[in-house]
């Protein structure tokens, strides 16, 4: 009896439990009715008198051990206890859902928008069908600029003052004309031109605005907040440099490029052998347009940026047609998976 006792002691020790049937198959095994503990309690009668006392004993340490080690694996596995028997446990995880996946251009606008939030800006939107005024005119565009050519822009025919706005430079006039100082924004939104269709241009594409108009603004407050997106959108590694350019809107004007991620900066056929791609357009808010808006330009100063979502977009993850982006082919929607 006593070495029987201490082999069954022995068997529990060892036992181990996997899940909740495992535990079951040990309650059945050791504490049921014909269990092995059970069992040697049954055979105590057969045990001489004097040794009773001894041998009840050690079977009651024997039926605790069991019971604890039983109450221990009903403790750890009680959660799939409840799943087994019903659905009702709502801590539980579901099962996979398949939510499909997020445009890449909204994912990059998303990021777009992320990034510059963190330093203060907030997301304001315009109209897609606009008037000369807030497209053209009051951003300074001089009377022939070839921008108002009826091949780049999209106008309605009973009404040549209205058109689908070319770029998101026209939501700066909206907001100027509606808000005062300080402005701090960012205008996301899908712009129109009359162009021929082909794996680099379309007749309508995204564009993401920034436009900040304080007192003491100043170029070195564009140069630092430019250089910061291109680091968070791009990567620690990421090289930039501003170059001088023309926009009507912005004097002085400039246009930011960064260096090359295929090359490193060496040159290849991606970057035409510069080492340098382009982003994006800036500069300082024009006094004129300032004016257009009645807000002083001898009190306020700003600095406004304009890029492209689908150029960025192609730049992370090196879409090689932009017409990818328009035809729903879901093979190629699916790629794309974020948090944003
Ligand atoms: N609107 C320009 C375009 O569509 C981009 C741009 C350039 C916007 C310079 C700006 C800027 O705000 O300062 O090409």
């Amino acid at each position: 009896m006593h070495s029987k006792i201490q082999e069954i002691l022995k068997e529990i020790e060892k036992f181990s439990a996997k899940n909740i049937e495992d535990a079951e198959q040990f309650r059945i095994k050791y504490l049921s009715k014909k269990g092995l503990v059970t069992g040697l309690f049954n055979d105590l009668k057969n045990v001489a008198a004097e040794e009773k006392k001894e041998v009840g004993k050690l079977l009651n340490d024997l039926k605790n051990s069991a019971q604890e080690k039983f109450d221990k694996f009903k403790n750890d596995f009680e959660s799939t206890v409840h799943s087994d028997k019903n659905d009702n446990d709502l801590s539980l995880p579901t099962d996979f859902i398949d939510v499909g996946a997020r445009h890449p251009l909204s994912i990059i606008r998303n990021k777009i928008n992320e990034i510059f939030s963190r330093i203060g800006f907030t997301v304001s939107e315009g109209r897609e069908i606009e008037d000369d005024w807030h497209n053209f005119s009051a951003l300074n565009f001089p009377e022939e600029h070839p921008a108002r050519d009826m091949q780049d822009t999209f106008f309605i025919k009973k009404n040549p003052d209205i058109a689908l706005r070319t770029h998101t430079s026209s939501v700066q006039i909206r907001v100027m004309e509606s808000e005062k100082p300080p402005i701090r924004k960012l205008f996301p939104g899908r712009v129109y031109r009359n162009e021929a269709i082909s794996s680099r241009a379309h007749c309508f594409f995204h564009q993401v605005e920034g436009l900040y108009v304080d007192k003491n603004i100043s170029f070195a407050d564009l140069r630092q907040v430019l250089f910061y997106f291109a680091k968070e959108m791009f990567g620690e590694d990421t090289k930039t440099r501003l170059r001088p350019s023309y926009f009507p809107f912005t004097e002085p004007s400039a246009e930011m490029d960064i260096s090359c991620f295929l090359c490193g900066g060496k040159g290849c056929a991606f970057c035409k052998h510069t080492g340098w791609v382009e982003i994006l357009g800036c500069g300082m808010v024009d006094p004129n347009v300032l004016k257009n808006c009645n807000i002083d330009p001898e009190i306020y100063s700003g600095y406004a940026f304009g890029m492209g979502i689908e150029r960025i977009t192609n730049l992370k993850y090196r879409v090689k047609d932009i017409r990818m982006f328009s035809e729903n082919d879901l093979r190629f929607l699916k790629q794309f998976k974020s948090a944003y």
